[in-house]
């Protein structure tokens, strides 16, 4: 079978990630990076061995032959670039969030549909061994029907310092909560109806980075599911691990609790900090990726090459970003507000 010709748009940390997952995988090769900092894009080629560098997406789509795009472009600069994918005919993998305007989610869902290419958007925790097996134990019916959730997916300070160079012009809610907003729906297996969202700001604009510290969130469910999100970018630097993930699950017959920063399974001490190794989000076992964050992006390859559908649907990013976008109105107006835009499943 041929290898799925791959491009990459967006040559920065996360790029190179999905660019390590395409070149170890058997069915996937990488033909084309573009960055629009070309240095940015002939690093990766370099070290990667790829044959075409470019700095113009649009020039890229033209000439560069692939078949699947993905965009690892930051949060709010992915809708030009997946319209203009789908109009070159690709399909293509989209970065979390689907993009941040209800504008941008319609264009974006309006340009896959009328072109026929196919979509999936990386709400990677769905891999999670612990959500996955959550997930397995609620559709088997062994602990009854979902009935209230918790989930914290907070990052140290340091992600909004000094990872991210434009977490000023997005937001903790696009950058982890629309990973918990995907999770919950998921989950509890309804669309989010209602939401009520309280928000601080002060400890990241002190630090030089005007963007909100954190927020709470109360989310109501279409099924009478109810459930609370905390998502902070404030958390100290000193923390055990880089994210802060915990997360239950109570249904009418069995409580899940889910620990991913304390999991016990490893810890590591040295003379300035104790902490928790990452072995769940981003590891490497001998030179291979493992980890929930590789095994969406191998998933979108193999959706390709079997032919299903994808494990996250663009309805499911598309509802999941019109959810955000009410946590974030409801946050600004101190008071609840539903959730407008439901594209139908
Ligand atoms: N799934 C995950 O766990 C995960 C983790 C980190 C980041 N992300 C997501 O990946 C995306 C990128 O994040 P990052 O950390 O790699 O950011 P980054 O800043 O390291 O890289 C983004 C790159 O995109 C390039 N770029 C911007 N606009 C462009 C354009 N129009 N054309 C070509 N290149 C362009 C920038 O020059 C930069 O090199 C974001 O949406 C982020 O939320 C996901």
């Amino acid at each position: 079978m041929e290898k799925i010709k791959m491009a990459i748009i967006g040559a920065g940390v996360w790029g190179e990630t999905h660019i390590s997952i395409y070149a170890e995988h058997p069915y996937a090769q990488v033909v084309a990076v573009c960055d629009r900092d070309l240095l940015r894009a002939e690093a990766a080629a370099t070290k990667w061995g790829i044959a075409q560098v470019y700095s113009d997406y649009k020039e890229m789509l033209e000439q560069c032959g692939c078949d699947a795009v993905a965009i690892v472009t930051p949060d709010f600069a992915h809708a030009d670039i997946a319209v203009a994918c789908a109009e070159a005919k690709k399909d293509m993998l989209i970065e979390k969030p689907l993009a941040t305007t209800a504008k941008d989610i319609e264009r974006i869902v309006e340009a896959v549909e009328k072109n026929g290419v196919r979509c999936m958007v990386d709400h990677h925790c769905r891999w999670a061994p612990n959500y996955n097996k959550t997930k397995q134990l609620i559709d088997s019916g062994e602990i009854g029907e979902p009935y209230t959730a918790y989930i914290r997916h907070s990052d140290i300070k340091w992600v909004a310092t000094d990872m991210l160079s434009w977490s000023a012009q997005s937001s903790i809610m696009w950058f982890l909560g629309s990973h918990s907003v995907d999770t919950l729906r998921w989950l509890l297996g309804s669309e989010v109806k209602k939401v009520y969202a309280t928000k601080r700001k002060g400890i990241l604009k002190e630090l030089g980075v005007d963007t909100d510290d954190i927020y709470l969130s109360t989310l109501e469910f279409e099924n009478g599911c109810i459930a609370h999100m905390e998502n902070g970018w404030c958390s100290p630097n000193g923390g055990p691990s880089l994210n802060d993930m915990w997360a239950s699950v109570l249904c009418t017959n069995g409580l899940v609790r889910m620990d991913f920063t304390n999991h016990n399974l490893m810890t590591l001490s040295t003379d300035t900090r104790y902490s928790t190794p990452d072995i769940f989000v981003g590891n490497k076992v001998f030179d291979r990726c493992n980890g929930l964050s590789y095994e969406s992006i191998r998933d979108f390859v193999d959706r390709l090459v079997d032919g299903k559908e994808f494990r996250v649907t663009l309805t499911d990013a598309a509802n999941t970003a019109y959810a955000v976008l009410a946590i974030l109105e409801s946050a600004e107006l101190g008071m609840p507000v539903e959730v407008k835009y439901h594209s139908e499943k």
